[in-house]
């Protein structure tokens, strides 16, 4: 790897030679006692960090850092001063300067700041990276779809999103909940600051305040430090609450005062903090009813559901499936299997005639899946799934394990496993009642549960 270039703009022989003696191993160095001369090498070659001398008697180093920003908003300065003037420090780091160093400088003083520089120039650089790939994967171009539903989407979408307004996304799991959630954010004022996604089912009861308010070290056993919370770590950015109709209703209080006050208060802390988020919120509830049956706070419910987006499940928008079923051909076919170029009409017939119980994302899934089974360049009806393909065939396990051509034991197994499974889900994992429904008892059914490896949903349950 060709050594990083670094710049000494400083009109005294002596300094420039001190820096020299100890960067060359590690860097390239460029040097010069002009300021103008060192302007033509920043605009000229590849520099990355500038050391740079403030009193210099052509042009004041102050002033060459200036230049350097007009054109230059990222090359990383580090200011070189024999006085030790606070109020030109202050000026210099107001105009981005990384740090500075005084004269006479310690050698592995000035070696530390050097290698500090760099590599948050490295990390900056790679962050700038992320956030362009981020914008870009989550780009408003990037939602399919041209059914009236999903242009109204766009429609509120284009409004809500320049404002600070809270929007509640509803709709079944997998209509792009998440996805309008990341658009509104890359498409607002706030998007080069963090969109912070909190899973409200996937975390504890218990950690659920630490986890949104953060906690002060020693606040409870495992609090070995302090810790930030996700409204602290979403300021100035966007607090994403998906399946915010999962919170216990104690949790719901303590939001809706962080909303309502903008402050918050990290656990075993006293101290107020004040926090600046932009919150959209999701759920595949339905929270009015919800709200009816005493399980969501009225109040939260009011201040959430200010701008509503409400997305169709993707049997009402039929218009879109084969729209998104090409999208996703094209996207994942590029990588999993080029050779697929199109999807048969009869196909695309077959794929706008299922019913898509898990939507868009189940669509998604089932194109990775042709692409990676496939071995023809159009996707014909006989590479749909056999549900897709015979619709009212999904609700038969025993004629899709019959279909496999298992040996009969094996299929027997199979098939009293996909109903075992099936009653569980039906009952929700009352396991008496699944036993009532598949009319063996329960030691039977605790003993062919053991044996095919099907764990209990809820084992307390009985
Ligand atoms: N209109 C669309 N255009 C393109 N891709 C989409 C669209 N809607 C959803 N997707 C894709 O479908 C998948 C599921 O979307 P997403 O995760 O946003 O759904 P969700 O509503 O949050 O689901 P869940 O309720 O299960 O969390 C993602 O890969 C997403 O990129
Ligand atoms: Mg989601």
């Amino acid at each position: 790897m060709p050594k990083r270039k670094i710049l000494i703009i400083d009109d005294e022989p002596g300094s420039i030679e001190a820096f020299r003696i100890i960067l060359k191993d590690d860097y390239e160095i460029l040097s010069t006692n002009s300021a103008a001369e060192g302007l033509r090498i920043i605009a000229r070659d590849d520099v990355q960090l500038v050391l740079l001398d403030i009193v210099m008697p052509e042009m004041d180093g102050i002033e060459v850092l200036r230049k350097i920003r007009e054109r230059d908003n990222s090359l990383t300065v580090i200011m070189v001063t024999a006085t030790k003037s606070i109020k030109t420090a202050v000026e210099a780091m107001k105009l981005g300067a990384f740090d500075y160093l005084s004269k006479p400088f310690e050698v592995n003083e000035a070696k530390l700041i050097v290698s500090k520089a760099m590599q948050s120039r490295a990390l900056l650089q790679e962050l700038e990276y992320l956030r362009a790939e981020l914008k870009q994967r989550y780009g408003i171009g990037n939602i399919i779809g041209k059914s009236k539903a999903i242009k109204e989407v766009f429609q509120t979408l284009n409004k809500v999103a320049p404002t600070k307004s809270t929007v509640l996304i509803t709709g079944e799991s997998g209509t792009g909940k998440e996805l309008i959630a990341q658009a509104i954010h890359f498409t607002s004022p706030r998007k080069d600051k963090p969109i912070v996604v909190v899973q409200c089912a996937a975390i504890p009861e218990t950690l659920m305040e630490s986890e949104l308010f953060g906690h002060e070290k020693g606040s409870f056993t495992d609090a070995t430090s302090r810790k930030l919370g996700k409204f602290e770590l979403a300021d100035e950015g966007t607090l994403f609450l998906d399946e915010i109709g999962e919170m216990s209703p104690a949790v719901q209080a303590k939001i809706l005062r962080a909303l309502e006050e903008q402050e918050i208060t990290r656990v075993g802390g006293t101290k107020l903090v004040s926090v600046d988020i932009r919150l959209i919120a999701a759920t595949n509830l339905d929270l009015k009813k919800a709200v009816a049956e005493g399980t969501f706070r009225k109040d939260l419910y009011y201040r959430i559901n200010v701008v509503p987006i409400a997305l169709a499940p993707l049997r009402e928008r039929k218009e879109d499936i084969a729209l998104l079923a090409n999208y996703f051909l094209d996207k994942h076919g590029k990588e999993i299997n080029p050779k697929v170029k199109e999807i048969s009409l009869e196909a695309l017939e077959a794929l706008t005639n299922y019913s898509w119980p898990g939507n868009i994302r189940e669509l998604e899934n089932i194109i990775e899946r042709i692409l990676t089974l496939t071995s023809r360049s159009r996707v014909l009806p006989e590479d749909l799934p056999r549900d897709i393909r015979e619709p009212g065939s999904q609700d038969t396990a025993a004629g899709s394990v019959a279909s496999e051509g298992l040996p009969l034991s094996e299929a027997v197994e199979r098939l009293e496993k996909e109903m075992i499974l099936k009653a569980i889900e039906k009952t929700s994992g009352m396991l008496s009642e699944t036993a009532k429904q598949l009319g063996v008892t329960r030691r039977v059914l605790s003993y062919k549960m053991e044996s095919l490896g099907i764990k209990g949903k809820n084992s307390t349950k009985l």
